[in-house]
């Protein structure tokens, strides 16, 4: 049995017999207690704390009756932060948690940008406690790019969000996080349909197609002279700061420079933009809607 399902299956146990699961037996009907859980893939930068502390307010604006808890999906993450005294649950034990507090119907809601592999294991989280009878509902909702709709309300947001100075014969060049997971498509398709508006823009990827030696030849086919690199990450950390904007050789403002083309930078997450966060907070919606 692999150590992440058995620590599972060990939280099970310990939410059977420590919480009221089964007082709806003897007691009559749990009276109705709602929660929200947002669960990020988690991060130390001091940036994202300000992003998540944004989200979290929008979402106990969007829903104030709700209450509103955090997990954070990354042990690496988690573990850095313990060190600091910050302790941030796992999906696994925030709903242990919840449960043995006595919430009925728990919205979960992911803060990714793909549904990918990371979304798609607190998908098996979700249905463990399903499957557990810990809530009497428990819904996930999508992360930032699942539906059509979503697609289109993302291509508005990042045309909101380029910098204003930007002239229309200058790339905008986004980077996103990529994945081997089937899910990477995601990011071409949405490069497509931000080309249908703004044939200079580009969605690059740090692991998966397009990587930046495509995205290099694309910009100098169209003579591009200057590209803003932008990160297309909730959170603006490791990736953005050494992968995209870093001195290294092989950063994509080196490489970029490297063939003639002058690259501004901008260091801001997804996560810090209210169209992003409204867009992550809107799909609380659905599973609150079906309580
Ligand atoms: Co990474």
């Amino acid at each position: 049995m692999k150590k992440k399902n058995f620590y599972i299956l060990a939280v099970a146990f310990a939410v059977l017999f420590s919480s009221n699961l089964f007082a709806g037996h003897h007691g009559g009907e749990k009276p109705m207690k709602k929660a929200i859980l947002l669960v990020a893939f988690g991060s130390s930068e001091e940036s994202a704390r300000i992003s998540f502390e944004n989200i979290e307010k929008r979402t106990r604006t969007a829903y104030p009756d709700v209450p509103v808890f955090w997990a954070y999906t990354s042990h690496i993450i988690r573990n850095k932060l313990a060190k600091q005294g910050l302790l941030l649950d796992s999906p696994e034990v925030a709903l242990a948690k919840l449960s043995g507090e006595g919430f009925t119907h728990v919205a979960v809601q992911s803060l990714h940008t793909i549904p990918g592999f990371e979304f798609h294991d607190l998908s098996r989280v979700v249905t463990s406690f399903k499957n557990m009878g810990a809530f009497k509902k428990i819904i996930q909702g999508y992360p930032l790019l699942a539906t059509q709709e979503d697609m289109e309300r993302v291509v508005e947001a990042v045309l909101k969000t380029i910098p204003k100075n930007r002239k229309k014969d200058e790339a905008v060049l986004l980077m996103g996080h990529g994945t081997h997971h089937p899910s990477n498509v995601f990011y071409t398709a949405l490069m497509f349909q931000l080309q249908l508006r703004d044939p200079n823009i580009y969605v690059g990827n740090v692991e998966g197609y397009p990587e930046i030696p495509e995205i290099k030849e694309w910009l100098m086919e169209k003579k591009i002279k200057k590209a803003w690199l932008m990160p297309f990450m909730s959170v603006a950390g490791d990736h953005a700061k050494n992968d995209m904007a870093g001195d290294d050789d092989d950063s994509w403002k080196s490489i970029l420079t490297n063939a003639g083309i002058e690259c501004e930078v901008v260091l801001k997450g997804t996560a810090e933009y209210d169209e992003y966060v409204d867009i992550w907070v809107d799909h609380i919606k659905t599973p609150l809607a079906h309580f």
